[in-house]
This record gives structure tokens, sequence and C-alpha cells, in this order.
């Protein structure tokens, strides 16, 4: 073995521990001569309903030992919603830096789309949306709670430093792309002194870019064009909510959630990066094999082409759309793991 890549998984709640299992099989198939090395952490619902921890500062500390990590989902209806995911899913990106969040719209041949079109263009997005940053901070406040004079801020903070690094990564993204097209999307109209920062940011950093065409969109026009004219967009930059909201009409107009993969990055490599699928824990289905594999596993493929393992990446990538091609809507048919087998072995034969 040339090498060994560790990797911290956290399988959560509900579906994840299923759909992650298929990743890490697919993983190890793609590694070639990599040793992939995991490590199981026990956080979630149960955790939290059984201990009342969330993220010990200690496991923290052993989840930065790591190459990267690898999260299911996490939320039951036994937790009050929110306290999993601002106290792992959004602290895990804050604490290990995930500035760049990276999330493919990419609708792949034979996989079916509510537009009436699709066909006319091919759908292939990247949005890169800021990570530690705007809205998500929780800056501002509760005054006066439950009387009728309540006050409830809730602040977008942005910073040159923050806007700065994420669009400078996001033109370097649509550098590297056939199209070498780079849209900002925000709300400059309206919020005018966020708005500014990033026009100005993205105006002054194009000059590096030369290569680079750009484009400027309003968030609200930007969902109709999703749907209308999904074809203008090659990459997107945009900031943490817009991004979120942006990002699941994305999955809707490529295949659904069960095929959309994320990866929070921290680009410098200073601090693990997370892997994992969009979509939630669906306790309904938990533990029946029902659940599809596939965002988990194209998750796992965005893991490989981080830490510099571009061809397993990408094998993982052709092997997820030769099962797509042939399954033609009717993965249902499979269990979980027998479509996760059926990738693995695509992917090392
Ligand atoms: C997502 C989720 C998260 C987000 C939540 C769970 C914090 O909606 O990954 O899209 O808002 O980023
Ligand atoms: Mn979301």
């Amino acid at each position: 073995m040339a090498r060994t890549m560790t990797i911290a998984v956290i399988g959560g709640d509900g579906i994840g521990p299923e759909v992650i299992a298929e990743a890490v099989k697919v993983l190890r198939a793609a590694a070639d001569d990599t040793a992939v090395q995991t490590t199981s952490y026990d956080l979630g619902a149960e955790r939290y309903a059984r201990t009342g921890e969330i993220l010990p500062g200690s496991v923290l500390a052993e989840l930065a030992e790591h190459d990267a990590v690898l999260l299911g989902a996490v939320g039951d209806p036994k937790v009050p919603s929110g306290i999993l995911e601002r106290g792992l899913v959004l602290r895990l990106r804050f604490e290990f830096d995930q500035y760049v969040h990276l999330r493919p719209i990419r609708l792949f041949p034979g996989v079916g789309s509510p537009l009436a079109a699709p066909w006319a263009a091919p759908i292939d997005i990247l949005v890169v949306r800021e990570g530690t940053e705007g809205a998500y901070i929780e800056a501002g406040g509760i005054l006066r709670k439950g009387t009728p004079a309540e006050i409830a801020m809730q602040e977008s903070i942005n910073t040159a430093f923050g806007v700065g690094r994420v669009t400078r990564h996001a033109f370097g993204c649509a550098a590297a792309r056939p199209r070498r097209k780079l849209t900002l999307v925000h709300k400059t109209n309206v919020l005018a002194h966020a708005g500014d920062l990033w026009r100005r940011t993205f105006e002054a950093t194009a000059t590096e870019f030369g290569g680079v065409t750009t484009d400027y969109c309003h968030v609200d026009a930007a969902l109709m064009y999703l749907v209308t004219q999904p074809g203008l967009f090659d990459v997107i930059v945009t900031d943490n909510l817009f991004g979120d909201v942006l990002t699941a009409l994305g999955a809707a107009i490529a295949g659904g959630i069960g095929l959309a993969a994320s990866a929070s990055i921290n680009p410098e490599r200073t601090r693990p990066s997370t892997f994992e699928p969009v979509h939630g824990s669906a306790p309904d289905i938990a533990g029946k094999q029902k659940a599809d594999p596939t965002a988990a596993i194209l998750s796992a493929a965005m893991l490989c082409d981080h830490l510099g393992m571009t061809s397993a990446a990408a094998r993982i990538e052709q092997a997820v759309a030769e099962d797509l091609l042939v399954r033609q809507g009717q993965w249902a048919a499979r269990s979980t793991a027998e479509v996760g087998d059926d990738i693995a072995e695509r992917v090392s034969g």
C-alpha cells in the first residue's frame, strides 16, 4: 500500500449508516493502492438522547486528526429540530473552517427530471456556497422574549476575508471547467451592504481570472432560471443561505435528493473536510435497505477528488453514471447494499 487515507465515519441517524456503508464500500473499491482506514463515531440523535452530548470536545479533537469526515445524516423526531443541525453539522463546518461548500447539480443521462425538457441543454452546474458566514453564524439575539414587544435579530455577517476567499476559490473552479463561466448569485438590489461587498469582491477578483466569463443574477431570478433555463449556469458562487435554497431546488431538478452530493471543504487542508449526501435521515425508511446510497457514493467521489485521488474520483463517477443509465429510475428494485455492490463492482471491474 503506497499510502493510507484516514476517514472519520459518522453514520448518524436513520438511513445515514446504511448509505455510508455503501460509500465506504465503493471508496475501498476505488482506492487502489491507498489503504482506507476508517474510524466510526457514534454521534447523532441516539447519543444525544442517551447522554445529552452532541459533539464533545474530545471527539472533535479526534476527528481533526483524520484526512476527511464522511457524514451520513443526523436527525430524529425525538430530538427538537435544530439541535443536531447546529450542534453537529454546522459546528463541523465552522470548527474545521470549511468555507467552500461544493454542491454539483448535474443531471446524469438516463435520470428523470421534473423539468419539461431538461435535455434542451445539459444540466451541469457547480454551486460554490460560502460555508462559514452569512446568516448561519447565529449573530443576533432575542430581546423581551414572549412579550408583544419581542425583538428577534438574525444578522447576516459577511467579511471581506470570507467573501474574498470563497470567491477566489469559485473563480478557480470555473477556470478549470470547459465553459469557464462564473455567475454571482445574490440580492444586491435589496441587501445593499452585503450585496455591495459581494459585488465589489466578485468584480475585483474577476480581473485576476481573465479567461472566465462572469455574470450576475439575483437569487429570485436564479431560482426561476434554474427551472426554465438551467443551461445558463456553469459555476455559481453565492452566500451561505442563498446557496442552501438554490441547491435544494438544484437537487429537485437533477434527479432528486437521492443523488445530491456535497462537500464542505477546507481547501488549505489545515483541517479535515466533510463529505455528506444532501438528504436527511429519512427515519420512516431507516433500517429497511430502501434508501438510495448514490448521493453518499458521489460524496465519496468528491472526497477522493479533494484528497488528490482524481482517477479514483473519476472512476466512481463513471460507475455511478453507468449504474444510473441501466437503472432507468428502477433503483428501488435493489436494496441499498445491492446498489452499493453493483457500483463497487463497476469501479473495480
Ligand atoms: C443542508 C442542510 C443544512 C444546511 C442544515 C442541516 C444545517 O439543510 O446541508 O443543506 O442548511 O446547510
Ligand atoms: Mn439544505
